[in-house]
């Protein structure tokens, strides 16, 4: 099988997806599969093992493929594009279709489909000026729309902070959410959906970071936060959650795997976002939850793979 895994992107998440290409390419290179590595780089500009190409040259790289991984996280690859470029060239490939990847791109749309099923939300409103009215309780939020691994994140405890957060916000998207930030923990639950269409849920991921600190970008990445799996939660609670994601999956028509992050608080289940390409190495929250239900790293890349070629 030959595979063009696709990583790096232009975006804020270009090391994420650097990383996680290269950990998917080193568990499938020495196996059934013939990997061809393809980077996005900061710029835009394609590489094709390492080497600079133009678009046309990678494009015509991924029509020679059986099959694509993108293993690009945040705008211009999970955001539906990466699957868009697949689906005019033919080729399958690995995770979410356009309009589920374009929607949990989305974190106000996501919310309001969220919110459709029942699932609990953050109270908050979608500004995109600086000087727009924000009627939120602080502390708040303020997030980018689109973007990912915290980026472009801050939260705000005074009005005077509410304004430059708001503006930092905007530099990565021109629409921005203010949201009450929500007291609660931090469980990830991960959805596969197998080749044969049946979906299985790991188990749920809690994220423990230090005390009074927040799971943003620095704490992704400088591996203070513990994941602790199965999460501590209640069966109640476990049940929920489970619930929760299926439909989450199922609404935004999600495909292959999809990791959908909540806070658990002591009035339910708030539903944060939905990453349609989650971090996928070996030591990202997908693969670690997946380990512990007794499916392998390459397991999970071979029922992915499966999937998008079934
Ligand atoms: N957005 C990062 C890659 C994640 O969700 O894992
Ligand atoms: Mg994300």
């Amino acid at each position: 099988t030959r595979i063009a895994v696709v990583g790096g992107g232009q975006n804020c998440e270009h090391e994420v997806g650097l990383a996680t290409a290269e950990s998917v390419r080193r568990a499938l290179d020495w196996r059934r599969y013939d990997v061809v590595p393809l980077t996005i780089a900061r710029d835009g500009g394609w590489l094709l093992d390492g080497a600079r190409t133009t678009f046309a040259g990678a494009m015509g790289v991924v029509a020679a493929c059986d099959v694509v991984f993108p293993a690009v996280h945040g705008p211009r690859g999970e955001d539906g594009t990466l699957a868009a470029m697949c689906e005019l060239a033919g080729v399958p490939y690995v995770g979410s279709g356009v309009r589920a990847g374009a929607l949990a791109m989305d974190k106000w749309a996501t919310k309001l489909v969220a919110a459709e099923l029942g699932v609990g939300v953050a109270p908050g409103v979608l500004v995109s000026s600086p000087a727009d009215g924000v009627p939120v309780d602080l502390p708040a939020v303020v997030k980018p729309v689109a973007a990912g691994s915290s980026h472009g994140v801050a939260l705000v405890r005074s009005q005077a902070e509410l304004g430059p957060a708001i503006a930092a916000a905007l530099e990565l998207d021109g629409r921005v959410l203010v949201e009450e930030l929500v007291v609660g923990r931090e469980v990830d639950v991960a959805v596969l959906e197998r080749a044969d269409g049946t979906r299985v849920v790991a188990p749920a991921l809690e994220v423990v970071v230090r005390p009074g600190a927040l799971f943003d970008t620095t704490a992704k990445y400088d591996g203070s936060a513990d994941f602790r799996i199965p999460a501590a939660v209640s069966d109640v609670e476990r049940k929920e959650l489970e619930a929760a994601a299926l439909a989450v999956f199922d609404a935004l028509g999600c495909s292959g795997v999809a990791r959908i992050d909540f806070f658990v608080t002591a009035h339910g289940l708030v539903l944060n976002e939905v990453n349609t390409m989650p971090g996928m190495t070996e030591q990202s929250q997908v693969p670690k939850m997946f380990a512990a239900a007794g499916t392998a790293y390459p397991t999970l890349l071979d029922e992915l793979i499966a999937g998008a070629l079934a």
